[in-house]
């Protein structure tokens, strides 16, 4: 048997049964794709059932306000999917009367669309055979086949998109996209994969080699910057709070935040109840500056180690436009920022 046979068949006996495989809908699986870029299928499921059943179509999408959206992508993370899946909604429904575009070609054109996305759309709605290539299917091919290019080269992304391309059938290009990235996510798994029950162990050249831990090769190694973060929880006369909208580009743009104190390195009680009175707060009367021990958390990015701590400040005055704890918990939030406000109203 060939390639795509043997794993075709696989896919067809171990699949899981997933929403979006279901469906030849372009707008359920353009959602699906962009959920799970960078996430997990356990993690992206739910707010695929909640994005569908809130917005069942692309134009219920395109009429939310973008901070119903973020709200409702809130714990995702990489929160520019969610801007772009927004504004993406009101051009295909205000621009193409609802219809996604129906090739590779014309759905690149779609903001936050790229390869692979366009590739996932166009075979899996439209039957265009046009290969997916992403991490899954990086490492079923450079190990099945024993390529070591670095994975990281555009060259390589070419040679392995005609690769794919080739071993392809192409009257189903969809269930051979689908089949491939399965067999990644369940059989050729990053680490310690069990080769000894996989279909491929008698002709896979890096189980002969003995390279499937060195394979695939992927050179660049993320740069990670360290970031303190100091969140200052205020608590007014009324039992109101503060928080603003982040405005900056970079994480978080458009969610919401306490105030931020962002200093160079951790910082001790007494330097940040200096910048309080004197720099950030100066017209409040504080009562009282404390740190909140125990919610002191490191909260990973890709990029970026933030090494957040929280600081309720008690103050005698009544904040304008101040936010009570009802209210606090409507208002998109960074995961890490949300789980504070849920522990809190139990300590701090
Ligand atoms: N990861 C990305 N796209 C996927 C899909 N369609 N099914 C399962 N996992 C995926």
């Amino acid at each position: 048997m060939n390639f795509h046979n043997i794993l075709i068949n696989w896919y067809l006996q171990n699949k899981r049964d997933l929403p979006w495989r279901n469906t030849t809908n372009s707008y359920q699986i353009w959602l699906s794709e962009i959920m799970l870029q960078q996430t997990r299928v356990a993690q992206g499921m739910p707010y695929f059932f909640s994005f569908t059943k809130n917005f069942p179509t692309v134009f219920d999408l395109a009429n939310a306000d973008e901070e119903q959206v973020l709200k409702l992508w809130q714990g995702l993370g990489y929160y520019s999917r969610a801007r772009n899946l927004h504004k993406t909604a009101q051009y295909v429904a205000n621009e193409l009367n609802g219809v996604f575009p129906e090739s590779f070609k014309e759905l690149l054109k779609l903001k936050g669309v790229g390869e692979y996305t366009a590739a996932a759309i166009a075979s899996f709605s439209y039957n265009e055979a046009v290969p997916v290539v992403d991490g899954n299917v990086f490492r079923v091919l450079s190990r099945y086949f024993g390529i070591e290019s670095d994975i990281t080269l555009p060259a390589t992304k070419k040679e392995f998109t005609e690769l794919a391309f080739e071993l392809m059938p192409k009257d189903n290009p969809a269930i051979f996209n689908q089949a491939i990235m399965e067999f990644g996510a369940l059989q050729c798994v990053p680490k310690s994969p069990d080769c000894t029950v996989c279909v491929f162990n008698e002709s896979c050249v890096a189980l002969q080699k003995r390279k499937v831990d060195v394979l695939p090769v992927k050179s660049k190694k993320v740069k990670v910057t360290n970031r303190f973060f100091n969140y200052l929880i205020l608590e007014d006369a009324v039992g109101n709070t503060l928080i603003q909208k982040r405005a900056s580009k970079g994480i978080w743009h458009n969610l919401y935040e306490f105030p931020l104190l962002e200093t160079t390195a951790i910082v001790e009680f007494d330097f940040v109840s200096t910048a309080v009175k004197n720099e950030i707060f100066p017209s409040y009367t504080i009562i009282s500056i404390e740190e909140c021990n125990n919610a002191t958390v490191i909260h990973k990015l890709s990029h970026q180690h933030l090494h957040i701590q929280f600081w309720k400040i008690k103050i005698k005055d009544v904040i304008e436009n101040g936010v009570d704890a009802y209210n606090l918990k409507t208002f998109p939030f960074p995961i890490v920022i949300y789980n504070f406000i849920e522990k809190q109203e139990i300590n701090c």
